[in-house]
């Protein structure tokens, strides 16, 4: 029986193994998913596993995205430019490292309809995710790409990668048409994004990466403003869609049922 593993730290609230898990069943593969807490120090052992076969393919997550890359062979040039790892398998026998992030986010923006091309975007935050969603919006041409990090040395690293960002403060709010949320302000239903609504107008797009809970405070008051609201489940979906579709060589189906799966 293949295996496949998700690593992360924490890894709790992974719900990879149940997406990956439901597809196996519905194709009829024989298989199965685990997610595993490690240690940085962890990583490369678990390499070698994959390296032995006795695991077939690996799923990353925070914080091991940059951590996993000396442990790769190759890179995939979304990889490389991004130095961001979400999925790993061996071919030829090589150990090989893709970014099936950027293509997630950028699926999740064109089945929705949005057109993004020649727009202004506002990202918060500079973690993990970030670089994945900046080289996607590129892809979809957007027009400029405005970030703000509370840690503005963050924000300038991620400057060195893509010169074209323009930064501002943490707190300042510039125009835009869309406004991602990439920070981890949400995840409890608490925390709050300080944004003056009134100010930023209606009918422009409001991403929150977050997807559980469903609708943070962030989406929920966007809404209320009369804007339109995404959270991060459909990236999730097709970051997992491609990574299931590299190692199994059969595209999984994303139906209702597959969608309600992930509503926790
Ligand atoms: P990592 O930084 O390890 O990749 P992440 O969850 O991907 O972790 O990113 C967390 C993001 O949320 C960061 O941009 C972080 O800002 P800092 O770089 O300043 O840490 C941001 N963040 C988390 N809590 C925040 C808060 N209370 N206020 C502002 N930004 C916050």
């Amino acid at each position: 029986m293949k295996k496949y593993l998700v690593i992360g730290n924490p890894i709790d609230h992974s719900l990879s193994p149940k997406l990956h898990n439901f597809w196996f069943k519905k194709n009829n593969i024989k298989a199965i998913y685990e997610k595993k807490q490690i240690d940085e120090d962890e990583i490369e052992e678990i390499i070698i596993e994959l390296k032995k076969e006795k695991i077939n393919g690996i799923n990353v997550t925070v914080p091991f995205k940059r951590s996993v890359i000396p442990f790769i062979d190759e890179l995939s040039s979304e990889a490389k430019k991004t130095q961001s790892v979400n999925t790993i398998y061996k071919k030829n026998n090589k150990i090989l490292g893709h970014n099936t992030d950027i293509s997630g986010f950028e699926l999740a923006i064109r089945k929705k309809g949005y057109i993004l091309n020649g727009k202004t975007i506002f990202i918060l935050g500079a973690g993990g995710v970030v670089p994945s969603i900046i080289l996607s919006l590129i892809k979809m041409k957007v027009g400029r790409i405005i970030l703000a990090n509370r840690t503005k040395k963050k924000a300038e690293d991620l400057k060195l990668i893509f010169p074209q960002l323009e930064l501002v403060n943490w707190g300042q709010i510039p125009d835009f048409e869309m406004i991602i949320n990439a920070t981890s302000i949400g995840l409890s239903s608490n925390d709050e994004i300080k944004l003056n609504y009134e100010n930023i107008g209606k009918n422009k797009i409001f991403f929150d990466v977050i997807y559980n809970p469903q609708l943070t405070k962030f989406l929920s008051k966007a809404k209320q403003h009369g804007n339109q609201i995404e959270n991060g489940k459909m990236m999730f979906i097709y970051q997992a869609h491609q990574a299931f579709t590299i190692w199994n060589k059969i595209m999984p189906v994303i139906d209702e049922e597959t969608i309600k799966l992930l509503d926790i």
